[in-house]
Parts: C-alpha cells; structure tokens; sequence
C-alpha cells in the first residue's frame, strides 16, 4: 500500500517531557488562537496518558501563563456516568486540572454523562452548535487531544464499528463492548474531529506499539485502525509519543 506523507511524530524519553511538550504546545496554539480569535477552544480526551499534562498545565509557568478565562474545554468523548464518577472523563480533567485552574465553570463544556445517552448525545450536540461556525453545527477546535488504545481506538472510536453516520453527524452514542464489558458512551466523530486546526495524539507504554505501527505504516483499514479516520480537513496532527510506545 502506498504509505501517506510520514506523521508529524515527535518521541519523547519518558511521559514526563512527553506531557511537558505537550504543555508547551498547548500554551503555543493557545497564544495563535487568542491572538487570532480572542478564543481558544480545546477538546480533551480520557485515559491515564493526559494526567500529568493536566497537572503540569496547572503549576508554574503555565497556571499563570495562560488565558483561561478565554478558553472553552469540551471532551472528544464520556462515559455514560455522573461528572463525580471515578471513570468521568471530565471528573479526571477537574481533578487534575480544572480544580486548581482559573477557568470558568461556564467555559467547561462537558458531555452530560448523566443523561440517558440519546439525551446525553442530543445535549452535547446543542452545546457544539452554539460554539458552531456559521456553515457548520460545530466548532472548529482550536486544538483536540487524543490517545490510542492498545486496541487502536481514539476517543470512543473503537475497532470494527464504523458508523455510516459518523460523516455527517457531530457526536454519536457509542454501545460497543471494551475490555470484555459493555461501554456506553458519546463520543465526537471524525466530522467534528477533522474540522480541528491541531490534533495531538499523546501515545505512552509499550503495549501501544502495534497499534501506533498499524496506524501509522499499516495498511490502511478504518474500520480496524480508527485512528486513522482522524484526518483533517484543514489542520494538522501531531504524534507525541513516549520511547516505549515508539518502539517498533
Ligand atoms: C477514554 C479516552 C480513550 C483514551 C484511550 C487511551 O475515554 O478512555 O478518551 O480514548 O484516550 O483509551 O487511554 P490511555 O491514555 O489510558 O492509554
């Protein structure tokens, strides 16, 4: 197969100076879009990978540093759980970021996991409109933050489930079974995902190395590979990888 332009892949030590890369990039496009917008709109994902971003992010330079009265927070997906939940993708990013950060809780734009999942996708949909250009029901984001799992699945895009819907609707509910139990969640699609400026994939551990392999040279399969669905329309996508992760 002929492979595609080769990713913009930047690997790291260790997840210390991966996070603190990605910390760095954050305050570079936040400085662009602020400059450019008066705005800085940022979808976060789950995942054990963003944490120590989230906490570096909240310490010197960057807590005093960056405009968080300006910037909007939204996830790229939620567990169908209250935002107090242990497994709440908004409730990891508050602990470790919101709860010790200046934004304002009206610019926290969470997926309302509460919610039976029609609702929850229907209520994070009019969230998404009212951040909408005026062509499209959606943001632009200024930048998305993404994993992958050893699975190959981003946000909640999980292998062999490839929705005919997912090209032209913004958030999809997702019933999929993940690690051997039935997962409801939301989850943003590739139509809103590929209208971002910049998508940064932070990848760590070893057990993701077949999958950042097969989605980055393996043949291409969307369906198998999700994360190779992620492909902006006009933006770019950055692969911040760990040592371990990039081995291959
Ligand atoms: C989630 C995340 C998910 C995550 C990957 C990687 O809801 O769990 O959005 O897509 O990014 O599972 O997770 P790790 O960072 O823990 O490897």
């Amino acid at each position: 197969m002929e492979q595609g332009p080769s990713p913009n892949l930047r690997v790291f030590p260790d997840v210390e100076s991966l996070s603190l890369a990605a910390a760095e990039l954050f305050g570079q496009v936040a400085d662009r879009a602020i400059a450019e917008r008066n705005r800085l709109l940022v979808a976060l994902s789950g995942g054990s990978t963003p944490k120590r971003m989230f906490q570096i992010l909240a310490s010197s330079p960057f807590v005093q540093s960056l405009a968080w009265q300006k910037t909007h927070f939204f996830w790229c997906d939620e567990r169908l759980v209250p935002p107090d939940h242990p497994e709440s993708n908004y409730g990891q990013a508050f602990e470790f970021l919101f709860s010790q950060v200046a934004t304002p809780k009206e610019n926290l734009h969470r997926i309302p996991g509460e919610y039976p999942l029609a609702q929850a996708v229907k209520e994070y949909s009019r969230i998404l409109e009212n951040f909408g250009d005026v062509d499209l029901k959606l943001p632009r984001f200024d930048l998305v933050f993404l994993g992958l799992g050893a699975d190959g699945h981003t946000a909640s895009l999980f292998p062999g489930v490839v929705f005919s819907a997912e090209k032209v609707t913004p958030v999809l509910a997702v019933e999929a079974d993940y690690q051997g139990r039935p997962a409801y969640r939301v989850t943003l699609t590739p139509l809103a995902l590929n209208n971002a400026h910049n998508l940064v994939f932070l990848v760590a551990g070893k057990d993701k190395v077949h999958a950042v392999q097969q989605t980055l040279y393996g043949a291409r399969d969307l369906e198998k590979w999700p994360a190779q669905r992620i492909q902006p329309v006009n933006g770019k996508v950055i692969w911040l990888l760990d040592k371990e992760a990039a081995l291959g």
